[in-house]
């Protein structure tokens, strides 16, 4: 059989890492979280001193660096750096990271190697649009800014750190200016993908639409 490829696209904070995460376990396929591709190039640029603003330098970073995804680690250039991409300095930055189309081009040449080796779910922005437009199912998930920051502020006290609501959810909708105003490739709705409204819902509720519409019931 061939590779099944399930796209996961949306704003950022509308669920889809978490409903992905749960749904490759559930299918037994791979999940790619592609958002963590450009934080990783992001986090590199950070690391290195090079200058965010210098999309020439961070072409050269992206071109000289090697992301890859293993049991559910994400490794750059040969280290595990889940932890490091998801601090409140680089989610504010990985936007002005991920709007380089040559940038853009090179991961997504590495998400399109994946693809074709293995059945996998992908989240991201432009999955069901760009990278993936033959997937056989894509589903676009919203929830509105409110909700999306609240999720957000509740992951990063868990985590530990001192967060401020108003401020994460105007992050957010800044976020999602930039991803939907982007020259290239910017957040959009496949017009094939089932659109699903996570708004005060359950995550098993969001699980369990999305499987029973991959399995045709
Ligand atoms: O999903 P996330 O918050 O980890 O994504 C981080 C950033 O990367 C976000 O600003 C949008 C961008 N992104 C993208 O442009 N294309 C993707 N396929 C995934 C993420």
């Amino acid at each position: 059989m061939d590779n099944v490829l399930i796209a996961v696209d949306g704003p950022a904070g509308a669920g889809k890492s978490t409903i992905a995460k749960i749904v490759a376990q559930k299918l037994n396929i791979n999940y790619i979280d592609t958002g963590a591709m450009y934080r990783a190039v992001t986090y590199k640029c950070l690391q290195n001193g090079v200058d965010i603003e210098d999309e020439g330098a961070v072409v050269q970073v992206a071109k000289n660096t090697d992301i890859d995804f293993k049991d559910n680690n994400i490794y750059l250039d040969g280290n595990i750096i889940n932890e490091e991409i998801r601090t409140v300095d680089v989610s504010n930055k990985v936007s002005k990271v991920s709007k380089i189309g040559e940038v853009r081009e090179i991961l997504v040449d590495v998400q399109r190697k994946i693809g074709s080796m293995t059945s996998a779910i992908l989240d991201g922005r432009d999955i069901g649009s760009i990278v993936f437009p033959n997937a056989e199912f894509k589903f676009y998930l919203i929830a509105s800014p409110e909700e999306r920051g609240l999720r957000r502020f509740k992951e990063m006290k868990e985590k530990g750190y001192e967060v401020d609501l108003s401020k994460i959810v105007d992050d957010i909708v800044a976020r999602d200016e930039m991803d939907m105003n982007r020259e290239h490739a910017p957040l959009v709705r496949a017009h094939d993908a089932v659109e699903i409204d996570t708004t005060g819902k359950s995550i098993d509720e969001v699980v369990c639409e999305v499987v029973s519409h991959i399995q045709g019931n």
